[in-house]
């Protein structure tokens, strides 16, 4: 245990909040077994989960590339999950601030092998809440470093962009950057292309444009990302998509990571080298305000 945030009290569990200590699941679950799952992280202000419907889209959508029968109605039933999580967490009050995961497994499958033996088991569902830490004052003030992981990601892989609980590569990235002291990997495509961070999308920003890699180089389809897209034209600037590459990153004025709950952090070296001035920049920071309002307000709404 360590000095952090309180630990949560309660989880959900397929339709029941209990306490958080377990035991919840059965060890043939097929996530725990196969990492044969799927999974959503978002943010709540005020007992308002940002942007749920996004979410709750994109997990139908990884559920159904992993061939994951979701039952009619769960949507239903985890947005009042959330609601009852909160609740009992004491996160649904106009000052709570909460990062939630939802987590779907295939389910409870008993049998070995990777093909699922038994028909008709219904997948596993939990949904936990934690209050939201504020990111380390010093990623705010020197940024990020961030180093290209040795993984790469092809294109063509279609799984690539579905957010399934098979994280062993971005927990394999990770550790990789913290070998060299970096804060984050990136990972590059087959081909050298820029991708993504390993919880998070990434953009440059060069003059009066804000580039990001396109949907076709094995990113996940990031809300934060799209958010961030539609703020360019309202912020002056124009936004682009498409295949970028290390020198980019390198060369960039500004770059930043963004994803659900950290929001928007600036990247202030890559591979050991400063990205333009080596501070955090000007668009970085105004577009990290426009997400923290955009949530604010969602909040309050
Ligand atoms: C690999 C990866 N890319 C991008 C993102 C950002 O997605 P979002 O903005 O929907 O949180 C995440 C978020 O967890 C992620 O895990």
């Amino acid at each position: 245990m360590t000095g952090g945030p309180p630990e949560p009290r309660n989880v959900w569990v397929d339709g029941r909040l209990v306490p958080a200590s377990g035991p919840h699941l059965s060890v043939t679950d097929r996530g725990f077994q196969l990492g044969d799952g799927i999974f959503e992280t978002l943010r709540a202000r005020g007992g308002h989960a940002t942007e749920l419907p996004e979410h709750l889209l994109r997990l139908r959508h990884s559920a159904d590339g992993l061939d994951i029968d979701l039952p009619p109605g769960l949507e239903e039933r985890i947005a009042a999950g959330i609601r009852d999580l909160l609740e009992a967490e004491g996160l649904a009050g106009p000052d709570g601030d909460a990062s939630i995961r939802i987590t779907v497994s295939r389910g409870a499958i008993p049998g070995r092998g990777l093909l699922p033996t038994v028909a008709g088991i219904p997948p596993t569902v939990v949904i936990q809440a934690w209050p939201v830490t504020p990111p380390p004052p010093s990623h705010l003030t020197e940024g990020l470093h961030v180093a290209a992981s040795t993984i790469r990601r092809d294109p063509e892989n279609p799984l690539v962009a579905l957010k399934t609980t098979s994280r062993a590569d971005y927990v394999h990235a990770r550790l990789e950057a913290r070998r060299v002291g970096a804060d984050d990997a990136v990972f590059l495509t087959i081909d050298g292309y820029l991708s993504e961070a390993t919880t998070a999308n990434v953009f440059l920003v060069r003059g009066d444009e804000l580039a990001t890699p396109a949907l076709a180089c094995a990113i996940l389809p990031g809300t934060t990302r799209s958010l961030v897209l539609a703020w360019a034209g309202r912020a002056g600037l124009r936004a682009t998509e498409g295949w970028l590459t290390t020198r980019d990153l390198a060369e960039a004025d500004e770059a930043f990571l963004c994803s659900s709950v950290a929001g928007i952090l600036p990247i202030t070296s890559f591979d050991g080298r400063p990205v333009g001035t080596g501070r955090p920049g000007p668009v970085t920071l105004r577009a990290r305000e426009a997400r923290e309002a955009f949530i604010r307000d969602s909040g309050d709404a």
